[in-house]
């Protein structure tokens, strides 16, 4: 059945002035229009779309900086509340490779509905990036992890997390039920592991889950995780992975290990502490990140 204005202003109830201005879902209207504002400050093409996760805020070094622009300039866009997540995006080049790199991104539990939560990945596929590469900092769930592992993601697990493609499908971006067999693009693992082998930096494999957050697991919880498979857990990246496979991305991912989860240690855990952590994993963090990227020119 063809959908008409009125039934897409009743499902979504919004505002009319923003359905009538473009004909289009509001979340797609208001990408659209950060779209446009991003376009005015600039016309770079980027071909790999880099999230930064905690540790790795300063990354912006690695890449030779074309043009940066402050998420407050984009009207609409979701701006963090966490401290240590100010946000803008660094356009730029690693080696050869012409990226878009999000320095800061929200999360779901800031309060921020899950369509804003994955506007910022949607935009970058809109600018041009035909790859996402996810970055975060994650709890080990996996009894053989260390503090300070990094881990390249084979899989996900999203039923903890609010899936962002409820709603009216927005079929400018993707079908209305996305095949997830393969999210995490095998050609990208297997570019993660070889630069991971050629630098001599130890990497692990596995997967990973999101929660809500923003209160840590119970040792329960952990539990539960570690039967259902699960070897990493954290309050990012799946959602950003659903949306951008939703919209033909190639996908790949890193978790950087900043300590072991709820009831594996004495310790209570605190986010002074995981940060800290991250940031001291974070010199291999950036290394085994620019040699993936670079080597992602010849796909
Ligand atoms: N749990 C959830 N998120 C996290 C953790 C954790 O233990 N560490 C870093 N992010």
């Amino acid at each position: 059945m063809e959908k008409t204005d009125e039934m897409r202003i009743n499902q979504t109830g919004t505002d009319k002035s923003v359905t009538d201005r473009t004909g289009a879902d509001p979340a797609y209207a208001k990408l659209l229009k950060c779209c446009e504002t991003v376009r005015r400050w600039t016309d770079f093409k980027p071909k790999v779309a880099i999230v930064l996760g905690s540790g790795l805020g300063d990354y912006a070094e690695q890449i030779r900086v074309e043009t940066e622009i402050a998420y407050s300039v984009i009207e609409g866009f979701p701006v963090s509340t966490v401290p240590g997540h100010a946000g803008r995006f660094i356009f730029g080049f690693v080696d050869e490779v012409p990226v878009v790199c999000m320095k800061g991104r929200v999360h779901y539990y800031e309060g921020y509905p899950i369509s804003d939560v994955v506007l910022p990945v949607r935009l970058m596929k809109l600018l041009g990036a035909e790859i996402l590469f996810l970055t975060n900092a994650a709890g080990g769930v996996n009894t053989t992890f260390h503090a300070g592992d990094l881990m390249m993601i084979r899989d996900h697990i999203s039923v903890f997390a609010p899936n962002p493609l409820v709603g009216t499908n927005i079929d400018e971006l993707g079908v209305r039920f996305p095949d997830m067999s393969t999210v995490y693009d095998k050609e990208l693992q297997e570019v993660i592991v070889k630069a991971a082998r050629e630098n001599q930096i130890y990497l692990q494999e596995g997967v990973y889950a999101q929660l809500t957050g923003p209160s840590f697991e119970s040792p329960a919880e952990i539990r539960m995780l570690r039967g259902m498979g699960v070897d990493a857990v954290g309050m990012s990246t799946v959602v950003e992975a659903i949306a951008a496979n939703h919209m033909g991305m190639k996908i790949c991912g890193i978790s950087c290990i900043s300590n072991l989860a709820a009831g594996m240690t004495a310790k209570p855990l605190t986010h002074e502490e995981v940060q800290e952590a991250a940031d001291m994993a974070a010199p291999n963090f950036k290394k085994l990140l620019t040699e993936s990227v670079k080597k992602m020119v010849a796909l």
